[in-house]
Parts: C-alpha cells; sequence; structure tokens
C-alpha cells in the first residue's frame, strides 16, 4: 500500500517507518525537515500542519491508500486530517490513555472506559476522537484510533517518576540520592518504541479495526520505586531513593513537574487485550532493562546527560523532605 506518516522521524514513528519499509509498504513522511536520517527509500513530503491548507492541499495532491496520523492533537487538527486524507481506504490515529483521566471505575482500564481527561492535552485529544468518530459513524471515515501509554525510546531521555528531566541519571552516576513521588508505589507500563510499530502498521488495510479504538501498551506494570531500581541496575550504581509528597513537590516548584501531577504520580494501569486480539502481530518483546540500556546508550553517544553539579533544586528538595521525616518506600521485591 502506499502509506502516508504524518511526522515519521519522532520517537513513536521512526521504528514505525522502518517496520512500513520492511513489510513493504510504499512510504511517505510528512514534515519539516528537521530531523535527518530517513531510511533509505523513503519519501520526505516537507510541510507544516499547522498551515491547514497548504498540509491539505499538498496531501490532496496526493494519491495514498492509508495513513498514519502522529501529530494530531485537538479537534481542528482531525478535522483537517480528514479533509486531508478524505480518500484513504484506512486512517489510524495517535491518540493517548490521558484522554482517560486519572480517576478509575475499574482497573485495568479498558476502552470503554468513562473519559475524564485532567489535563489540556487529554481534552484536546479526547475532541480529536470524538472528530474522527463522528466522521467514521457518520460518513464511514475509516479511522482506527490507538491509546498509546508511556512509550519510551532512545530519541527521548531515560524518563524519571516526578518531572521530565535528564540529569537524574548523572546523580545517579555520582551516588546522589534521587527524589520519587510519595511512597513510590504508583503502578506505571512501559512500552519500548520498537515494539509499539507493529500495533500501527498491522491494522492497516484491516477491515475488523475500522471504527476501533485501542489502549497499546505492555500487559505488565511496575511501581516507580521498581521503575528506578532497574534503571539504577542498568547505570551501575544503586543510590538512595527519598520519598516527596506530589504537593511538595508542586509546592517546591519542580522544573517541568506536569508529567508527574497529571499521571506518573497516579497508578494507571490499562489493559491491551482488544490490541492483542485484532492485531496479534502485537506482542511486546523487550524487557524495561533492555530498553532502558538501549536509550541510555544513544544519550551517552549523543552526549544527552546533563551534569547534575549545575543545578540544587533536588539537593534542597531531598534535605527539606528529610528534615520533615521521610516516607518509608515499599522494599525491593
Ligand atoms: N511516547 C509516548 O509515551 C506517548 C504516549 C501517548 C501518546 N503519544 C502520542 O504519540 C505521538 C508522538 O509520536 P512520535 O513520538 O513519533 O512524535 P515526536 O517524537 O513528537 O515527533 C514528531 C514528528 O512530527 C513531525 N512534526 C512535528 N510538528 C510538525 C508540524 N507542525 N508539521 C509537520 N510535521 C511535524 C516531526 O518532524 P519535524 O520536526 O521535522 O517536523 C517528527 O517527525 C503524539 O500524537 C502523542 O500524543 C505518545
Amino acid at each position: 500500500m502506499r502509506v502516508c506518516v504524518l511526522g515519521g522521524t519522532g520517537n513513536i514513528s521512526s521504528p514505525m517507518v522502518r517496520l512500513l519499509m520492511e513489510v513493504g509498504h510504499e512510504v511517505t513522511v510528512f514534515n519539516r525537515g528537521q530531523a535527518p536520517g530517513l531510511p533509505p527509500g523513503v519519501r520526505l513530503l516537507r510541510g507544516d500542519r499547522s498551515d491547514r491548507p497548504a498540509f491539505e492541499a499538498a496531501i490532496q495532491n496526493e494519491h495514498f491508500d492509508a495513513a498514519i496520523d502522529m501529530i494530531c492533537f485537538n479537534a481542528e487538527d482531525a478535522a483537517s486530517t480528514i479533509r486531508a486524507f478524505r480518500k484513504v481506504r484506512h486512517l489510524v490515529f495517535c491518540s493517548t490513555v490521558c484522554t482517560y483521566g486519572v480517576q478509575y471505575d475499574w482497573l485495568p482500564a479498558s476502552e470503554d472506559h468513562p473519559l475524564r481527561p485532567i489535563s489540556d492535552y487529554g481534552r484536546n485529544k479526547v475532541a480529536a476522537e470524538r472528530v474522527f468518530l463522528e466522521a467514521f459513524y457518520r460518513d464511514g471515515f475509516p479511522v482506527t484510533i490507538i491509546r498509546p501509554s508511556t512509550t519510551f525510546g532512545p530519541r527521548w531521555n531515560l524518563l524519571r517518576q516526578i518531572a521530565w528531566e535528564a540529569a537524574w541519571v548523572d546523580r545517579v552516576r555520582k551516588g546522589k540520592p534521587i527524589a520519587v513521588c510519595g511512597d513510590g508505589r504508583a503502578f506505571h507500563q512501559w512500552l519500548y518504541v520498537d515494539d509499539a510499530a507493529p500495533a500501527f502498521v498491522f491494522p492497516l488495510g484491516r477491515d475488523r479495526c475500522v471504527g476501533q479504538t485501542y489502549n497499546m501498551m505492555k500487559q505488565e506494570f511496575g511501581t516507580w520505586a521498581d521503575y528506578h531500581r532497574t534503571a539504577m541496575s542498568v547505570i551501575g550504581r544503586t543510590v538512595e531513593m527519598v520519598g516527596v509528597p506530589l504537593a511538595t513537590l508542586l509546592a517546591a516548584g519542580v522544573p517541568n513537574v506536569g508529567i508527574c501531577e497529571t499521571i506518573f504520580s497516579y497508578s494507571t494501569i490499562y489493559t491491551p487485550n482488544r490490541l492483542m486480539r485484532d492485531v496479534p502481530e502485537f506482542r511486546p518483546q523487550i524487557s524495561l532493562e533492555d530498553g532502558m540500556r538501549r536509550v541510555l546508550e544513544s544519550m551517552e553517544r549523543e552526549h544527552r546527560i546533563p551534569d547534575s553539579d549545575k543545578e540544587d533544586w533536588e539537593d534542597r528538595l531531598i534535605a527539606a523532605q528529610r528534615a520533615v521525616g521521610e516516607i518509608k518506600l515499599t522494599p525491593a521485591p
């Protein structure tokens, strides 16, 4: 099939584009051309989707059988994608589990769980999903919605629970303690990007996937405290973890704490059973440890590990927490 990927050089979409080529599709990526290193044979259609008239005209001039939209973040983007790809036989839209919010009626959450997003990101993805589903039910627009949970890879830095930042890797190397949120017991699921690619590639052209919404994550889950213990074994040094309540992290103004506030401080467990039923090729195989090792290698290769001595917020936070008493963390299993 002639497949267009909106994005295509990102964290999730890079391995997806490689897999599309491997299974024999003719692949075009639409992006601004800022990332180097497209795989041989992939065609670049350069453009900015935020210029909607130009984007839609560029796509309408082409002939694609299918498309994957990795950069749709709101209802207006979704409506624009539908206008651009009105002739495709199948379109996969990348949504997010942030559509569910953090208050669950049952766990693991399945696709029919109520959506109660708490962030603008989640609310806007819900609005985009509604535009696509309305087009499906009203006009038969052939959409499939994928809701990934945390999907990590070498284009990112090694995640941590309390913030979007990478200097913690250097803290571990230097033997400094690190902060985690609360008692470290919040559950989470981590999927490596190579394992995600089949979830986007194999639904294409598969009738039973049209009109469906799928969670995408590993079935297995763990606590953030265990996540950090695993990361320490990969980094090669064990340091103390100090539990800090979310309210303190927020009051202390931890830089880039938003990811913790809106999702990583909560126990979030979802089921990918529906995806595994309809897309049996989706069978995650890469362990958390192996995935972390690959991310760490890319951070080292690209000199992306910041020097933790250049900032002191975490030392101050940990000292303040110790002064009022420590939260007891769950022991290692
Ligand atoms: N990773 C996760 O844990 C997770 C979880 C849930 C949902 N998601 C969803 O996954 C998607 C992100 O996928 P990804 O990781 O492959 O993306 P990414 O790493 O954010 O990369 C973005 C891609 O889109 C292109 N791009 C960005 N802005 C553009 C624009 N205005 N016009 C044209 N191209 C543009 C970029 O290339 P240029 O810069 O060259 O344009 C690049 O190819 C998002 O929809 C996100 O909501 C991710």
